[in-house]
């Protein structure tokens, strides 16, 4: 069926589009550090990826509040792997900035270590997020991806520890905590009562 073949025709060309459109930060990114120097790519790279990983953990819990909604449900698997490439950029430009000895320290920097390790979840969800993956891997495969609950609170973790910048933080994990606190009251209301 064209509708639903990933490689061409209509939904190929819609999954160029969003790719094209999740890397448009790149040249942005790119242009504004040629125009101003001070301008901080790690932290802009941070900055994207943690949106990316909140955006994706807020769609199941919108989709549970108003029901199927077009495109959504497919483009959460390359939310999360444009927000795995995010990271490794921002540790790429990162581990070009310090030295050798500033990378071994980072892994006992409390504000760190929690980017390090959400980083060693997010690569094998990201790897395995192919639809072989997903045929090959069976129930296994969503027991996997529901490390993805730990990758976003190590990325919390790091992103607050590091920040100068307390208030985006908070205002960013806003909307992934109010609607993580709505499906735990509606999970409790639903199944509660039956226990
Ligand atoms: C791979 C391991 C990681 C390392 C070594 C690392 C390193 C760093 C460092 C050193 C900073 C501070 C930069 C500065 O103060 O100039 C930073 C900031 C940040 N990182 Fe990471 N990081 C890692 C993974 C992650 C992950 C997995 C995420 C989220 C998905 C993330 C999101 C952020 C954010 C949001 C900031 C703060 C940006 C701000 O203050 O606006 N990092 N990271």
């Amino acid at each position: 069926m064209a509708g639903r073949n990933a490689a061409g025709g209509r939904s190929g060309f819609k999954i160029y589009l969003f790719w094209a459109i999740l890397a448009l930060p790149v040249p942005w990114m790119a242009l504004s550090h040629l125009r101003d120097r001070k301008f901080d790519l790690v932290l802009w790279t941070g900055d994207i990826a943690g949106w990316l990983l909140i955006v994706t953990l807020c769609i199941t819990p919108l989709l549970l509040l108003f029901g199927p909604l077009p495109g959504l449900k497919i483009s959460r698997r390359y939310l999360g792997v444009a927000s795995c490439l995010y990271t490794l950029l921002h540790l790429g430009i990162w581990l070009v900035h310090v030295s050798p000895r500033a990378v071994l320290q980072s892994f006992v920097r409390p504000g760190v270590l929690p980017g390090w390790l959400a980083l060693a979840i997010l690569l094998p969800l990201a790897l395995t997020s192919t639809d072989a993956a997903v045929a090959r891997m069976g129930t296994g495969w969503k027991r996997l991806q529901r490390w993805v609950y730990a990758a976003v609170i190590l990325s919390a973790l790091h992103w607050l520890l590091v920040t100068e910048n307390l208030a985006m933080a908070i205002l960013s994990f806003a909307p992934l905590a109010g609607l993580s606190l709505w499906r735990f009251w509606r999970n409790q209301r639903r199944y509660g009562r039956s226990g």
